[in-house]
């Protein structure tokens, strides 16, 4: 092969597969098709001043495709506000991502997971009431494959999401060609045994390093590094969101353990709302729900205070823990739940951990 066909053969891998490059994919252009990594972004000022809402759709770049990982490399919407009738916080413009997560405020740099199903379509919608011209957002999708032993009825395939994709407008009619003449049918690139075709191969299944950034099922966020700062959704800015439930899942082996700092928790407690001071579990969280009563935590297992060993929460709340730190045994995870309620202490939590080798049985 001379240098001409091998950048032929890499631009039409590219186009394809999306592995090696960035593809950009614009507000309100339809589906984006089969594309590994996505990078997202803002409409300029006032091509955005002009849009009430915004809206991707990213199918699912192989049969295999089972979470997607979102980083909001920066990610700055409106406050939330008051609604005056219901007295409720609520996110005026927002990213609502599947029906999971409505978020908005300041978000930069956090992340999040969201499983699909075989074939499924990930949804990104902006809603954009304010029209703010000083919206601003940069996402990544890195789209994560499962071992087909891992998906649900792995034996049935899907023939929707195996057709070929159907005319993308602005999108090259080369799109059209792939896979199936260029790299499959009797005589395609790869068919047969070759090269090609075990490249091809290659490139479909699983690499190694998406089965090491897959998050554990049920975890929203996961963190991979060994130490590193955890902060609630819009935290620095405002209030965070009320009726706001997700998991947050940190690396580690069955012989470490974490060390948390409390860097900032200030999170109402059960009865009263502003009252300051410390809150544990029965003050976090009433064992009978009640319509009506406040309930905002964290929720840590297996965890104790380091300078008071005997003291031994699940729940965390209350804003009297700054400074705090904790230490945890496995499951490495995090669950933080916010109720309908809004008070102005409620602005969040930091974190600083630090996965580490497990000390004495205490
Ligand atoms: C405020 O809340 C009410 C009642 O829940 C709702 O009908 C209304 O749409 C909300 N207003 C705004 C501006 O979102």
């Amino acid at each position: 092969m001379n240098c001409t066909s091998l950048y032929v053969v890499y631009l039409v891998l590219c186009l394809y597969f999306c592995r090696f490059c960035h593809c950009q994919l614009q507000c309100n252009s339809g589906r984006a098709q089969r594309q590994k990594r996505i990078a997202i972004q803002s409409p300029s000022g006032v091509q955005l001043s002009g849009l009430d809402h915004c809206q991707y759709e990213v199918t699912p770049w192989s049969n295999q495709v089972c979470q997607v990982r979102i980083d909001f490399v920066r990610l700055e919407l409106e406050q939330p506000q008051l609604n005056a009738t219901s007295q409720m916080l609520e996110c005026v413009d927002f990213l609502q991502v599947q029906q999971r997560f409505r978020i908005c405020g300041k978000n930069n740099g956090q992340h999040l997971y969201v499983p699909l199903q075989r074939g499924q379509v990930l949804q990104l919608l902006f809603t954009l009431a304010t029209r703010s011209p000083q919206s601003v957002w940069q996402l990544t999708l890195t789209q994560l494959e499962c071992p087909d032993s891992m998906l649900p009825s792995s034996r049935e395939m899907d023939p929707a999401v195996f057709a070929m994709p159907v005319q993308v407008s602005g999108l090259p009619s080369l799109q059209n060609l792939l896979p199936r003449t260029i790299f499959g049918g009797q005589s395609g690139i790869g068919s047969g045994n070759g090269p090609a075709a075990q490249l091809i191969q290659t490139l479909r299944s699983p690499s190694r390093n998406d089965l090491e950034m897959l998050a554990p099922l049920g975890c929203d966020q996961y963190w991979q590094t060994t130490t590193g700062k955890i902060v609630s959704f819009n935290f620095g800015s405002d209030n965070y969101v009320p009726n706001m439930k997700y998991s947050i899942c940190i690396k580690g082996m069955a012989n470490n353990e974490i060390s948390y700092t409390i860097d900032h928790l200030s999170l109402s407690k059960t009865n009263n709302i502003d009252v300051a001071g410390v809150g544990y579990d029965a003050d976090c969280q009433s064992l009978v729900s009640t319509v009506g009563h406040s309930s905002d935590y964290l929720l840590i297992p297996n965890s104790y205070m380091v300078n008071n060993a005997a003291l031994r929460p699940t729940y965390y709340c209350g804003n009297g823990l700054t400074a705090e730190k904790l230490i945890a045994r496995p499951p490495f995870v995090i669950y933080f739940s916010s109720d309908a309620q809004t008070s102005a202490s409620e602005t969040g939590f930091q974190l600083t951990y630090t996965v580490q080798q497990r000390q004495v049985e205490l």
